[in-house]
């Protein structure tokens, strides 16, 4: 046979397969994906899906080896439904997003128990109420959970701290109350963010909680309270921790801060103590002591002067730049007496 032959027949198999093979997808995800669409009343994002085409190609579907759904994305629609039990059908899924549907109401449907590769769950900005379900703990290559924006309610579950993979924990801005739990202290490895912000969470923070080298921490507007100064320290690489608007108390005079740490919100607390000069090594774009019961000067030096007196305001006596210097205060009222003097 010539060269020419050859290519000839190669491409020949070529154009016959690919033809053959036009419905790539699954025929059971296809149902499953049909199944969905109808559940949530055809929503305008995805009406464009088409029984004829191959569902691999359909808008806010992914497909992976074998051409198994991996990825459904439903955002930004105004769909008023619940999230179908039968996203459970999907068993190759590995991401699954709904978010922006403000009128997506309802649990967190426990078939997703189901999809053992799951990796991804990004349920935020709907209005999904009920548990952060204890069934995720089962889901072991979750990656990366974010139900923010919802109206959780209930306590977290400790169990999530089993996740082996778990790198972003994503909770805040929901109605989740009770404490953080004790066995977050021991999660499989450094979880790289802890978001669970705007809640009404309470009590005191494990001390165990020291233990793990978050990137990010943010607790803020929450009713936690006691010591949290085991989230801090040298050791760390640490670049954003935000405790503000909590009923923290503890004395900061000795909390040495990581120079990784670049955010330091520690606004609208209950600190005492006078404010380290560890601290002016830091490396800080966003810092606020501000509405605590802080004494003693602002150590001067490094960029705790790059800040104006919004971020020390309302302390007990904090003084020196940006506040008033210190020897002001002494001669203003015999309080500041115990002050160091300059
Ligand atoms: C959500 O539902 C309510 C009541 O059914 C409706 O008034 C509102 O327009 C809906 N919002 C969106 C963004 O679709
Ligand atoms: C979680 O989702 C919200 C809303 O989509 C987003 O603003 C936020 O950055 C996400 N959090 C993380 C840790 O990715
Ligand atoms: C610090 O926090 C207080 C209270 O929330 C706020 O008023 C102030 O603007 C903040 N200052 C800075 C510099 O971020």
């Amino acid at each position: 046979m010539g060269k020419t032959t050859i290519l000839l027949l190669l491409l020949f198999a070529l154009l016959l397969t690919t033809s053959l093979s036009k419905d790539l997808c699954h025929k059971d995800d296809k149902n499953t994906l049909l199944k969905i669409k109808k559940a949530m009343n055809d929503p305008y994002t995805i009406i464009s899906w088409d029984p004829k085409d191959d569902c691999c190609t359909w808008y806010s579907v992914e497909c992976g080896n074998a051409n198994r759904v991996t990825s459904l994305d439903l955002s930004d629609d105004d769909v008023s439904a619940q999230i179908p039990p039968e996203v459970g059908d999907l068993p190759y899924l590995q991401y699954l997003t709904f978010r922006k549907l403000p009128n997506l109401t309802g649990e967190i449907p426990p078939t997703i128990a189901k999809l053992k590769y799951l990796k991804s769950l990004w349920l935020s900005w709907n209005s999904l109420t009920g548990p952060v379900p204890e069934f995720l703990s089962q889901l072991k290559n979750l990656e990366y959970i974010n139900l923010s924006f919802n109206k959780l309610s209930g306590s977290i579950p400790g169990s999530l701290s089993l996740l082996p993979k778990l790198d972003f924990l994503e909770l805040s801005r929901n109605k989740l109350t009770g404490p953080i739990p004790e066995s977050f202290g021991s999660f499989k490895r450094a979880v790289y963010g802890i978001y669970l912000s705007h809640n009404q969470l309470s009590g005191s923070i494990p001390k165990s909680l020291g233990n793990i080298d978050f990137n990010t921490i943010d607790l803020s507007r929450n009713k936690l309270e006691g010591d949290a100064s085991m989230l801090f320290g040298v050791k760390k690489t640490t670049w954003h921790i935000d405790l503000s608007r909590n009923m923290f108390q503890f004395d900061i005079s000795k909390v040495k801060v990581a120079k990784t740490v670049n955010f330091l919100d520690l606004n609208h607390n209950g600190l005492t103590g006078s404010i380290p000069d560890q601290w002016t090594q830091l490396d800080l774009q966003t810092f606020n002591v501000s509405y605590n019961r802080l004494c003693g000067r602002i150590p001067q030096g490094g960029d705790l002067q790059s800040f104006d007196a919004y971020a020390y305001l309302h302390n007990k006596c904090l003084c020196g730049a940006p506040l008033p210097s210190c020897n002001v205060k002494i001669q203003a009222t015999d309080l500041y007496l115990n002050l160091p003097s300059e």
